[in-house]
């Protein structure tokens, strides 16, 4: 076994992860390759947020499936939530299939793979110790670099598999973060975005989330600091300071709203109402000039009514976020909101996810509109995909509370710091000018 091919679906965590398995099938001596006919294995690092995630992967082990018809020896594995999730389910429904691996059995991955090869293998043991803190990841080269914080949950949203696929909440120990997060800047990452499902609910025993800002605030070579997501009820005193004070944390939180009906919040297990909601995000913008507030919305949970959503619409127009991801209420087994009968119909969640992705597209309009003319910094990530052929080339990058900016290249380099003026916008893109200013003549003293 040399050659693995793995491909990745669903959040950022797993993107990580994926990393990490990059980087411990790399020690063990295997290679990473980019297409799946080049692979003695192919690996599928899953997603089961909602049923539509885990039907894509299903497609694609059919897919895969075709390649092992063509090469017996070629090993499938299916990795990540829904491998958790589905168990054995997985293996005994398709003869194809040989690893299911959950998102403990990852410091195994290569033995897995080698077992694998002569009979199918599950290894789906969830372990509340295991944080891989020790591990190094092979990160995908980029300005930004991923480091998870913490992994699995204890919250229990009644609709949320991920406690049942993650775990138990654990947070790595902050010295080896803050190794990872010196080794990132040392391979010239320049942002760092703490991963974590209640990423600021990080405790290792001894420093809480407010400890890891401020010390990696402290690290040379980092330029900026982002985090994604953190928990209302966990959104403290100390970490909203620690953001206000520390120079390298961004002005960009990602506050999950999930619904603006307290009825449905409740039976959500979300542990606040609206109106404490509305104070932490009050807090917020109080103490960050300039932050940025995004979301996560959920329309159509069971028993949400037609008052329920309005009420969701109607915090929406008074917090005004500046984007949001909406989704359809997707009932997932194991989670306590799947025995609750359905009552709105899958039209209905059509129809509510439509309006506010309306609503939403109109306030990211006009929040992006009232931008226009103003100057912001923008770290720049590289040639933006908009430049094509026929126009000018064009850079990308995001300003501090992670809007992208597209502007005209004028050879800032990646990992760079760039000055730009808003000239347009759309409510997902800004449009700018570099004011970067020509480069000084040398002064020269004339005598006499
Ligand atoms: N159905 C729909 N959306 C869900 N999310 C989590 N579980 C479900 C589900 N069963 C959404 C939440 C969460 C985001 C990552 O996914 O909004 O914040
Ligand atoms: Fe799921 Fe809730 Fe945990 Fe987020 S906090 S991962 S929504 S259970």
């Amino acid at each position: 076994m040399r050659t693995v091919f793995l491909e990745t679906y669903g959040c950022q965590m797993n993107v990580a992860d994926s990393e990490l398995m990059a980087g411990v099938l790399e020690r063990a001596g295997m290679s990473l390759v980019d297409r799946p006919e080049d692979a003695d294995a192919l690996i599928l690092n899953t997603c089961a947020i909602r049923e539509h995630a885990e039907q894509r992967v299903i497609g694609r082990i059919g897919d895969f499936a075709r390649y092992k018809q063509r090469n017996p020896a070629v090993v499938i594995g299916v990795a990540g939530c829904m491998a958790q999730h589905l168990r054995k389910k997985l293996l005994d429904g398709r003869r194809s299939l040989d690893l299911v691996v959950g998102p403990d059995g990852y410091r195994d991955l290569p033995r897995l793979l080698q077992r694998a090869a002569g009979e199918p293998v599950a290894q789906v043991r969830l372990d509340r110790d295991e944080t891989y803190g020790d591990l190094e990841p092979r990160r995908e080269p980029g300005v930004r670099a991923w480091v998870t914080v913490q992994r699995g949950c204890d919250k229990f949203c009644t609709y949320c598999v991920v406690p049942f696929t993650r775990g138990r909440e654990r947070s790595l120990p902050l010295a080896d973060l803050v190794r990872q997060v010196r080794t990132a800047a040392d391979q010239g990452f320049r942002e760092i975005v703490f991963l974590g499902q209640t990423v600021n609910s990080y405790h290792d025993g001894t420093h809480d989330f407010a400890d890891l800002l401020r010390a990696t605030d402290a690290v040379e070579g980092v330029t900026r600091i982002r985090y994604t997501s953190p928990h209302p009820s966990d959104m403290s005193v100390r970490v909203i300071d620690a953001m206000s004070t520390c120079a390298k944390v961004m002005p960009h939180v990602h506050l999950p709203l999930q619904s603006g009906s307290d009825p449905i919040l409740s039976a959500m297990n979300r542990t606040y109402t609206t109106g404490e909601f509305r104070d932490v995000a009050e807090r917020i913008r109080r103490a960050i000039p300039g932050v940025a507030l995004t979301t996560d919305i959920i329309v159509g949970f069971p028993g949400e009514t037609e008052q329920d959503f309005e009420a969701t619409a109607a915090l929406m127009r008074e917090i005004r976020f500046e984007s949001a991801f909406l989704f359809k209420y997707s009932a997932r087994p194991d989670t306590r909101a799947f025995t609750w009968p359905e009552t709105v119909s899958e039209e209905a969640k059509g129809h509510r996810l439509s309006q506010l992705i309306e609503l939403q597209h109109q306030i990211s309009g006009e929040v992006h509109d009232a931008m226009v003319g103003r100057d912001v910094e923008v770290l720049v990530e590289g040639p933006s995909r908009r430049g094509g052929e026929e126009r000018e080339p064009q850079l990308h990058g995001k300003t501090p509370q992670f809007k992208t900016v597209v502007f005209r290249d004028d050879g800032t380099p990646a990992g760079a710091l760039r000055r730009v003026r808003i000239v347009g916008a759309t409510p997902v893109t800004l449009f700018g000018e570099s004011l970067a200013q020509p480069t000084p003549a040398p002064l020269v003293t004339i005598a006499g």
